[in-house]
């Protein structure tokens, strides 16, 4: 027999998302790898076997034991694009939607970003991380247990690296592992208004080169955790040029690219980024046909955003169904961030997106588990259930994987396991 730290055992069903190398593109996007009546065993945190209950149990032995009680077991949700560092909240701007006002309107008339960048630029690191912590824990309680998260409501040399520090410091406190993205290209700060071009050169002659000392000693860097460079490429934001310049010089001192594209207004953002070599292309609402074979043909992830169109109560969704049917891979994010989508929820995500969005409900699970993991640049490391991936599984109280998008505004999720300890729900 061998030994283990940690048994799973009696699971209606393990679905692994297990993919073998790289994001499950197109139509194997449908395949989740069901396993029934299965067990997993654990050591030091890293999945060492996942199989038939039977196969297991002749196998491994433990003095810990979970009882997965008949339920199913499925990955930790990855959320592979959050804003979740801010201080305050869009209230206001919320009524302010509910009476017409548009989301671009608000943020060209001085609100949107900009208010989120005034209050978050006022806050100490305390007040930040003391403020993102409950977001962190109710992501958590409805299962993501990895989490990109990005800066961008500092918009200056002094606050985007505070940022960065509560990205580290909220990533050391609490059980979700984060990545961390540098997006100083969120929006135009005030002191430039009109001068666009002068805070881009900001950015790439100061900014990004001291983000990159910064990650260059931090501990992602140690943990051999990526660090992204993001830009939101849109009107009243940065166009295309601008855009191509930041993401140029941040992939240029070796952090790896993201962009915001596409999402009210087709700069030609989604080639860009191809060309660039994105891991993921964001947002992806206004795609021509052109962008979608380009993307799908692609390495890059295309992360859609259905949240945002819910919450902006938008009748347009990202056209999901053309990218995987063009050989797309998909994945899911909340977007979590106080203006466009204050949503914590993966499972709400899942739902919108197969209703909206046209995905079925097992494109649905691996877009937010393997697929958003690679989106997150930690595909190596989670969003599955493999035999070397660490060991972050949900206990989930459904029957059937279908329920986990069926259902609506509930948490499936009863016991969260980070690494081989669970940290949310009761044995
Ligand atoms: O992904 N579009 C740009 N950034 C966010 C919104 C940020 C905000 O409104 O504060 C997004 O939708
Ligand atoms: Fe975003």
């Amino acid at each position: 027999m061998k030994r283990a730290d940690l048994l799973i055992n009696n699971a209606a069903g393990i679905v692994t998302c297990a993919s073998v190398s790289g994001p499950r593109r197109g139509s194997q996007m449908s395949e989740i790898g069901f396993i029934a009546s299965a067990s997993i065993a654990v050591q030091s945190g890293i999945i060492v076997a996942a199989g038939p209950a039977d196969e297991i149990a002749s196998t491994y032995d433990s003095n810990r034991n979970i009882d997965a009680a008949g339920r199913m077991v499925i990955p930790g949700f990855v959320d592979p694009h959050t804003h979740a560092v801010f201080s305050g909240n869009r209230l206001g701007e919320f009524e302010q939607r509910i009476s017409g006002a548009s989301y671009l309107d608000i943020l060209a008339s001085g609100g949107g970003i900009h208010s989120t960048t005034r209050a978050t630029r006022s806050a100490s690191a305390d007040d930040l991380i003391r403020g993102s912590l409950p977001h962190l824990v109710k992501m958590l309680e409805l299962g993501t247990t990895a989490l990109e998260v990005k800066t961008g409501y500092g918009l200056d040399v002094e606050n985007e690296l505070k940022l960065l520090e509560v990205i580290a410091e909220l990533d050391r406190i609490q059980p979700i592992d984060l990545v961390p993205t540098f997006m100083p290209a969120h929006a135009v700060p005030p002191e430039f208004a009109g001068h666009t071009i002068g805070y881009v050169d900001l950015i790439i002659e100061e900014m990004l080169p001291a983000a990159m000392e910064w990650y260059e000693r931090s501990h992602f860097s140690l943990d051999n955790r990526p660090f992204f460079i993001d830009v939101f490429c849109e009107q009243n934001a940065f166009d295309l040029l601008q855009s191509e310049r930041v993401l140029a010089a941040g992939r240029a001192l070796g952090m790896k690219v993201k962009a915001h594209v596409n999402e009210f207004t087709n700069l030609g953002g989604a080639s860009m980024a191809v060309a660039l070599g994105a891991v993921s292309i964001d947002h992806l609402d206004a795609n021509s046909p052109e962008d979608i074979d380009l993307i799908a043909a692609s390495p890059a992830v295309a992360v859609i955003t259905p949240a945002v169109n819910f919450n902006l109560a938008s009748r347009h969704y990202a056209d999901a169904r053309s990218l995987i049917d063009a050989g797309a891979a998909l994945a899911l994010t909340t977007d979590f961030n106080p203006g466009s989508a204050p949503c914590y929820s993966m499972p709400l995500v899942m739902a919108i997106a197969c209703r909206y969005c046209c995905l079925t409900p097992n494109e649905a699970l691996i877009a937010s588990t393997i697929n958003a993991a690679y989106a997150a640049g930690i595909g190596d490391r989670v969003g599955s259930i493999e035999v070397g991936k660490q060991s972050d599984l949900l206990i989930v109280d459904i029957g059937d994987v279908r329920q986990l998008s069926y259902e609506m505004g509930g948490n499936p999720v009863e016991i969260v396991i980070k690494k081989g300890e669970v940290v949310c729900g009761d044995e």
